[in-house]
């Protein structure tokens, strides 16, 4: 069963030389299945019995070969590569392999990953009954135990060999299970979580327009926040000055109406829709195709009109399964404005938010929200951004726990 407990978790998949190498691609695949992102790495024996081919088309990544090919490790180096990983799994690892490994050896690009390698490490041997029997090799074994390294200890059964014992590669799905084991499941883990974030700018003329200051710095650490609780997050942002959050799918906007039309397409099979951008209520009731001349006649006069408001039109269509977060940016009477807007929105929660406060406004690394549902308030008290994050995302996941049944009760 598909439990996506590997939601944004990047797995570097070795390969080590033995019969068995022909199961790393089923490997590959149930891995992506539980939402990782897999690269891989095969040792010059693994190559023998399995193109790097295949593990290309599955993986969809070159797969990294050598330690001494300036190419890729100039590309991606056997250092970035165990720092990208959060999992190294070797399956199959063969006993030529983990007693390289024990040894601490560096001197191919398998070995020195894992010896680079700060994240985890596990191995499933796979080898003939009497090599796991050898002495030698428990040796090796208990050694790679010592330092860290997890071992999915071989099955019992028929060998390719002929031979009948213990060395078989332990069943894809049993691998898979133990590598989901290894993590904590996240609290939004396989939950997909649309996020709006930033301003809006609406066009007056080709080179101005009408925006606001927000910095989209809450929405982004939002996202993040999203993302390390094991959500696949799709971050539709106006114009800022940030990053890519890590992990997340950015998709680039400029006006309300391009916000609305990317939110729309989201919003089939997503859980939690999290409204933090500050959408500009107005837009120009007509774009001048040309840069606006200052010698016209004096003054100039805008007319302008109302954009649409896109958390509404998600609640209209969003049916029982949808969660749905809007922020209340507000300079006065806080609370009142943001629990009117909880209703009139037909809100699940809103965060309100004071933004007359310098020190916790649009442009500070600080906030500091009252976070209202139909029945609760809950106080975040002033932390940084990232900080107010996490602990949103972990009440939303609070609440959603219980949102499926009281949603139905609802209708
Ligand atoms: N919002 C939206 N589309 C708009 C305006 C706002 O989706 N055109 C969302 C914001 O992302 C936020 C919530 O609605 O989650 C409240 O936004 P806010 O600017 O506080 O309030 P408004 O609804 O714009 O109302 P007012 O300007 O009167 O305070």
């Amino acid at each position: 069963m598909i439990s996506n407990q590997l939601t944004n978790k990047r797995v570097l998949l070795g390969v080590t030389g033995g019969i068995a190498a022909y199961k790393s691609a089923e490997i590959c695949r149930r891995l992506q299945d539980e939402g990782a992102e897999v690269r891989t790495a095969m040792t010059a024996a693994a190559q023998e019995f399995i193109t790097p081919l295949t593990l290309q088309a599955l993986s969809k990544n070159p797969v990294h070969l050598d330690l001494l090919d300036p190419e890729t490790e100039s590309a991606m180096g056997h250092i970035e590569l165990a720092r990208w990983a959060d999992l190294i799994l070797i399956a199959p690892a063969s006993a030529n392999f983990i007693s390289r490994l024990a040894q601490g050896r560096g001197d191919d690009l398998l070995t020195a990953i894992c010896l680079a390698a700060d994240c985890k490490v596990a191995i499933a041997p796979a080898m003939n009954r009497s090599m796991w029997e050898k002495e030698v090799t428990q040796k090796n074994l208990a050694q790679t135990k010592s330092v860290g390294i997890s071992v999915f200890a071989p099955g019992e059964g028929e060998q390719a060999c002929g031979e009948t014992g213990v060395g078989r590669l332990l069943d894809v799905p049993d691998i898979i299970l133990l590598a989901c084991e290894l993590f904590e499941t996240g609290v939004l883990s396989g939950k997909k979580v649309v996020v709006t974030a930033g301003p809006t700018r609406e066009a007056i003329d080709p080179i101005r327009y009408i925006s606001n200051h927000s910095s989209g710095k809450q929405g982004y650490a939002i996202a993040e926040a999203a993302a390390e609780a094991g959500a696949n997050v799709v971050l539709i942002s106006g114009p800022t000055n940030l990053p890519k959050p890590d992990r997340a799918q950015l998709i680039k906007v400029e006006s309300a109406g391009q916000m609305l039309d990317a939110v729309l397409d989201q919003v089939p099979g997503t859980d939690v829709f999290i409204s933090v951008a500050a959408v500009a209520d107005f837009k120009t009731k007509l774009t001048a195709p040309n840069k606006i001349k200052k010698n016209v006649n004096g003054n100039l006069t805008i007319e302008l009109s109302r954009t649409p408001d896109i958390l509404s039109e998600v609640t209209k269509i969003k049916g029982n399964h949808l969660f749905t977060v809007g922020f209340a940016a507000e300079t006065e009477n806080l609370l009142e404005n943001a629990n009117s807007k909880l209703k009139e929105k037909k809100l699940d929660m809103i965060v309100a938010n004071d933004v007359s406060d310098s020190e916790i406004g649009f442009n500070s690394d600080l906030n500091e929200a009252t976070v209202l549902t139909p029945k609760t308030s809950i106080n975040l008290p002033k932390a940084n951004k990232t900080q107010l994050a996490r602990n949103l995302i972990e009440i939303i996941s609070e609440q959603l726990a219980g949102f499926g049944t009281d949603a139905r009760a609802r209708s």
